[in-house]
């Protein structure tokens, strides 16, 4: 079996986000975009990833630091263009003999699904480049797919450099491809950048196969979700959506319900068990945990770091942040609870909030099995509470009142 690696082209400046903070640094449904295309790829077995760095390099090697061990950082110093950032990678490749992945970053929603059809595909033809190919309603701003009379790829043209009967193609690139890598590279060396931009395509790398008789092959019409690239906040926000119904889906495959969907935001990383409902406005952010037979919402935020045991309700209005909620916790109604371990079964009353700021540090509070929070109380951490304390309504507990309560060591 060949060898197989995989190029992600992630340098460009971006410059219709309008944005300092690189493209593929951008989040989508809570993760940074750059972080599914890596995904897709390691799903399919890639032994290196190349990522093509150049705007904002720094950071995005930083933002993947603790994820790198196959990736390896190429750098573009200028943004010539695609085929030129594919080049950059020439002094790792040129002489690499098996197939190249070549992605970009602001390609998010790639499935790995997809990607599987199109190495089964190059392989099983024998194809010296796979691409991928979609039909949208408004292929505006895409690659078209230009083919001739009996239906072959001739080549692909770019929006900017379209003839009015080229732009009123629907078939476009999505730009993902797979490649017999010592052909892309004898390719590269004869783009030139004949085009609107004055850049080297990558595009272009695909006619000259095609020109010098080499095989392509093309999965056609891929899901058109699959061919969303983002260049925009716009297109940003429209990724967003499609993820977000992708995460969604997951998690009612999984046996969560989620009582209105789109009115349910859930970021991607978080984790919902079995017969857990979700009630409409409920908003999930960061690493959050929920277990099984948990009732949460409406209207509740969850943030990072938070973790729902079994059988934990959490009502309307309740934020939570880097806390805990044992097996049994009831919240239902307007509390704050931030960097808190709250016990088995403790009832917080509602509007019952954690002080856990005092101006300079953040302090967590404890609070042991069993406890009754009473409406309106406030638990000023740093706190700890023994189990099964009772917390009167309206309460201000300090660490010195808590010493002079009851309860169970
Ligand atoms: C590209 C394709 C187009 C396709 C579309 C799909 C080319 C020439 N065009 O267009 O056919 O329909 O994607 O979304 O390939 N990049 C670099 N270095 C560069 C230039 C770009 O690393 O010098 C990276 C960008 O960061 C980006 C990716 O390559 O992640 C694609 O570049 P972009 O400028 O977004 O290309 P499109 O115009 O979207
Ligand atoms: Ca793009």
């Amino acid at each position: 079996m060949a060898e197989r690696v995989a190029i992600l082209l992630a340098a460009g400046v971006s410059s219709r986000m309008n944005t300092k903070l690189p493209k593929v640094l951008h989040e989508v449904t809570g993760r940074p975009m750059l972080a599914y295309v890596l995904d897709a790829c390691r799903s399919v077995g890639v032994s290196r990833i190349y990522v093509v760095v150049g705007f904002g390099a720094e950071q995005v090697k930083e933002r993947f630091a603790d994820q790198s061990a196959d990736i390896v950082w190429v750098h573009q110093p200028q943004q010539k263009g695609t085929a030129h950032a594919v080049m950059c990678c020439g002094e790792h490749l040129q002489n690499f003999e098996g197939q190249t992945l070549v992605l970009c970053g602001d390609g998010p929603l790639i499935r790995a699904k997809t990607l599987q059809t199109l190495i089964e595909k190059h392989e099983s033809g024998q194809s010296a480049a796979t691409l991928a190919t979609a039909i949208l309603d408004d292929p505006t701003g895409y690659g078209r797919i230009i083919r001739d009379d009996y239906g072959n790829i001739q080549g692909i043209v770019e929006d900017s450099d379209c003839t009015p009967a080229q732009r009123a193609v629907r078939e476009v690139n999505p730009s993902y491809y797979l490649f017999n890598n010592r052909v892309l590279f004898r390719a590269l060396e004869q783009v030139k950048p004949n085009n609107v931009k004055n850049e080297y395509y990558l595009t272009d790398a695909l006619s000259v196969i095609i020109a010098t008789g080499h095989k392509v092959m093309a999965v056609t019409a891929v899901r058109p979700e699959e061919a969303v690239g983002v260049n925009s906040r716009a297109q940003l926000s429209v990724a967003s959506k499609i993820m977000q119904h992708r995460v969604q889906q997951e998690l009612m495959e999984n046996g969560v319900t989620i009582v209105d969907p789109e009115n349910t935001w859930i970021d991607a990383r978080a984790k919902i068990g079995q017969d857990t409902v979700i009630e409409p406005f409920v908003y999930i952010q960061g690493e959050v945990r929920i277990g099984r037979g948990c009732r949460v919402g409406p209207f509740a935020f969850l943030r990072d770091g938070s973790v729902l045991q079994d059988d934990v309700v959490l009502g309307v209005f309740t934020e939570i942040k880097n806390t805990t909620l044992a097996d049994g916790v009831r919240a239902r109604h307007h509390s704050y609870l931030g960097d808190a371990d709250i016990g088995r079964n403790v009832n917080v009353g509602a509007g019952s909030i954690t002080a856990n700021f005092d101006g300079e540090q953040i302090n967590r509070t404890v609070v042991g099995d069993d406890c009754y929070i009473g409406s309106g109380a406030v638990l000023i951490a740093p706190l700890v509470l023994k189990a099964g304390a009772r917390i009167g309504a309206g309460t201000l507990v300090s660490q010195d009142d808590a010493e002079k309560l009851g309860g169970k060591g």
